[in-house]
């Protein structure tokens, strides 16, 4: 089962060009699966920030429930749909915290409005209403009116996925799909192929 010369994640680089030029919008929005302490599974949607050989990267709260989940099990999945290309990718791997130059560095790009909401929101936990989320932003706003000086709040970062597995599916003729994978074994990629 093996084909040592193709490098998956190359193809994925291939593919997530060619959906940046057809996606209506955010191409790098990826389903994200995490398994709780009960063995329950749980997905979302969070955006891609950047991927190489290291692995794939997004940012979120690390007290949200993703990142508890996280806490207790670093087996993930992720899983990208792009409807203009009929095809998906799906990745599984072992999740890590990024270090926290790499989420400086990050959060330093983003909207003063997005750093202040990153203080603001208390990600996954109750709110009473919309309004309580927004006095608290206006709090944060006051405690930070210098929009060249927001620190990074420490329960916000990034994380980043460490492909162990992909699968490139392409939509074909009368739902006979082509489904490629790529398993890495002893740090070297096998692919092979499954029946649709
Ligand atoms: C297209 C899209 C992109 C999103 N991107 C992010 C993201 O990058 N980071 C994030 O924390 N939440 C993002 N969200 C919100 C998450 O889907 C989710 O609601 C939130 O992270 C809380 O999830 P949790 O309670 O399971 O931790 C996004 C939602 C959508 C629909």
């Amino acid at each position: 089962m093996s084909d040592k010369n193709l490098n998956p994640i190359i193809l994925f680089q291939n593919w997530y060009e060619k959906a940046s030029e057809k996606e209506i919008n955010d191409p790098n929005a990826m389903c994200l699966s995490t398994v709780d302490k009960n063995n329950c599974p749980h997905s979302r949607m969070v955006l891609l920030k950047g991927f190489d050989e290291s692995g794939f990267r997004f940012f979120t709260n690390y007290q949200s429930n993703k990142s508890i989940d996280i806490e207790h099990n670093i087996n993930v999945a992720l899983n990208f749909h792009w409807k203009s290309l009929q095809r998906q990718i799906r990745i599984e791997g072992l999740i890590e915290k990024l270090n926290s130059d790499q989420s400086d560095e990050y959060y330093g790009s983003r909207h003063y409005m997005s750093r202040i909401g990153a203080w603001a929101s208390d990600q996954s936990r109750p709110l009473k209403d919309r309004k309580e989320l927004e006095e608290k932003i206006e709090i944060y706003k006051k405690k930070y009116p210098n929009e060249n000086n927001v620190p990074r709040p420490p329960h916000w970062g990034g994380f980043i996925v460490k492909p162990k597995k992909f699968e490139f599916w392409q939509d074909m003729p009368h739902r006979i799909h082509q489904r490629d994978i790529f398993e890495l074994n002893n740090k070297e990629w096998f692919k092979y192929n499954l029946n649709p």
